[in-house]
């Protein structure tokens, strides 16, 4: 079978290393994928946005199923286009993709079906929302209708602050065309609980839960990045809680999405908070998480192929879905000065893994033997291990090995996840 993966960093890099498992992936590219990717996939150079070169790829090198991993080919409809080309797909239509794409879809979803999320209010005129925040409860939350590479939600301390991100937003057109709407929303408090989750439209399987850590900096300092490390599971995900996302979140979800003609087959994420009222969703996002995927991956101990092909033939319901009871924490390499500015092309000299541990690549280029930094997020050290503690502990191990000049991480991923007793 030859497989096609769509993007280019560790998400799509753990993606790509789990999918080799199964036998019949007996060839994979990458589009584009990256340096690192290249010891583990065929690299070809085509942006994961270029829908057009993706479908002639597909078609001209007679690919058998398609993975779309990132959400801008997944909103602008890739699949589309490839299934169009009767090319199966692991991902959601354009018309489901709207999840992710649009907040001002999602919030009102939420409120058609009684899915519980923050109040909120949308606004098309910057006018009216200067005047709404007048006088709305601080903190309050501006968001960016439309994709905005991760960095469209503004937390304002103040009314000041509330009224300049909706400057910013709305009329000096930071994000583009995904201001043109804007969410504004209630500030919610709890810890944040990551849930991806394999759906094919009528059966939903949660995957592990997972934990984020979105600022720069120790301490969850600094300014909020794609991500700094993860671990799983989230302690904080226990099964009462769990049991109570299914029923008032997830299940609700799936049938509402379908009930509006906007079937949603693929990985969908839900970020959540668990609030003093319960979990409630912050965010849907319309793929894998990055760097969620690459501490539940490891820990998924079913074959995730034959998972992906029967959410794309809708028989999910009845396959196996197996995650380990381990625990994996992973620990993000980052060039300095990420997420602001910071500078490519530092040698990057991996060490050995073992059957516990994997390097996920983010942002590299091959250079002759060497293989380059290139990019803000560089590298995700991922260890698995009986304990959460142990788990941390041989990630950081790891990372502590790796050579690579330019590069920083957060030394404590894991830290408020074991402050609370970790998973055992
Ligand atoms: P996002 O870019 O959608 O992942 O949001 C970034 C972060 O903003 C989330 O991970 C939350 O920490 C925070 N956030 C988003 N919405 C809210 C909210 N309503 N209340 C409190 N924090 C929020
Ligand atoms: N790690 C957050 C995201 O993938 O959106």
């Amino acid at each position: 079978m030859k497989i096609m993966v769509v993007g280019g960093g560790g998400r799509e890099h753990a993606i790509i290393k789990k999918l080799k498992e199964n036998k019949n992936a007996e060839k994979i590219y990458a589009l584009p994928g990256n340096g690192g990717i290249a010891a583990d996939a065929e690299c070809v150079s085509i942006k994961a946005a270029d829908i057009p070169a993706i479908v002639d790829f597909a078609k001209t090198n007679g690919i058998d199923y398609a993975v779309v991993a990132p959400d801008d080919p997944l909103v602008l409809g890739c699949v589309d286009e490839l299934e169009k080309e009767g090319i199966p797909c692991f991902g959601p239509k354009a018309n489901a993709a709207i999840i992710e794409g649009s907040k001002v879809f999602s919030k009102n979803l939420m409120k058609k079906y009684g899915i519980p999320t923050a109040e909120y209010a949308v606004f098309s005129d910057a006018e009216e929302a200067v005047k709404y925040v007048e006088t709305a409860p601080v903190p309050t939350v501006i968001k960016a209708d439309g994709l905005a590479l991760g960095k469209g939600v503004i937390i304002a301390q103040t009314r000041e602050e509330a009224k300049e991100a909706i400057k910013e937003i709305m009329q000096d057109k930071k994000f583009g065309k995904s201001g043109d709407n804007i969410v504004i929303e209630e500030f919610l408090t709890g810890p944040e609980v990551s849930v991806l989750s394999f759906t094919d439209g009528e059966t939903v399987v949660p995957m592990i839960s997972s934990m984020d850590h979105k600022r720069a900096l120790d301490g969850d300092k600094g300014l909020n990045t794609g991500g700094m490390g993860t671990i799983a599971p989230n302690p904080y995900y226990t099964e009462e809680v769990a049991e109570e996302c299914m029923q008032k979140i997830f299940l609700p979800t799936i049938k509402a999405m379908k009930q509006e003609g906007r079937e949603f087959r693929g990985c969908l994420y839900f970020g959540l908070m668990i609030t003093p009222d319960g979990p409630k969703v912050i965010e849907y996002n319309c793929r894998f998480g990055d760097p969620e995927t690459q501490v539940v991956l490891p820990l998924l101990e079913s074959d995730l192929l034959e998972i992906m092909q029967a959410v794309t033939n809708g028989t999910l319901k009845e396959t196996q879905v197996n995650f380990s009871k381990k625990s994996a924490c992973c620990v993000i390499l980052a060039s300095k000065g990420y997420p602001v500015s910071y500078q490519s092309g530092f040698e990057l000299t991996l060490p050995e893994c073992d059957e516990n541990s994997e390097i996920f690549v983010a942002g590299a280029k091959k250079d002759g033997d060497k293989l380059l930094s290139a990019g803000g997020r560089v590298l995700g050290v991922t260890a698995t291990a009986d304990t959460l503690e142990e788990a941390v502990k041989r990630a950081y191990a790891l990372s502590d090995k790796v050579g690579f000049e330019n590069g920083f991480c957060r030394r404590d991923i894991g830290a408020r996840a074991l402050a609370i007793g970790g998973n055992k």
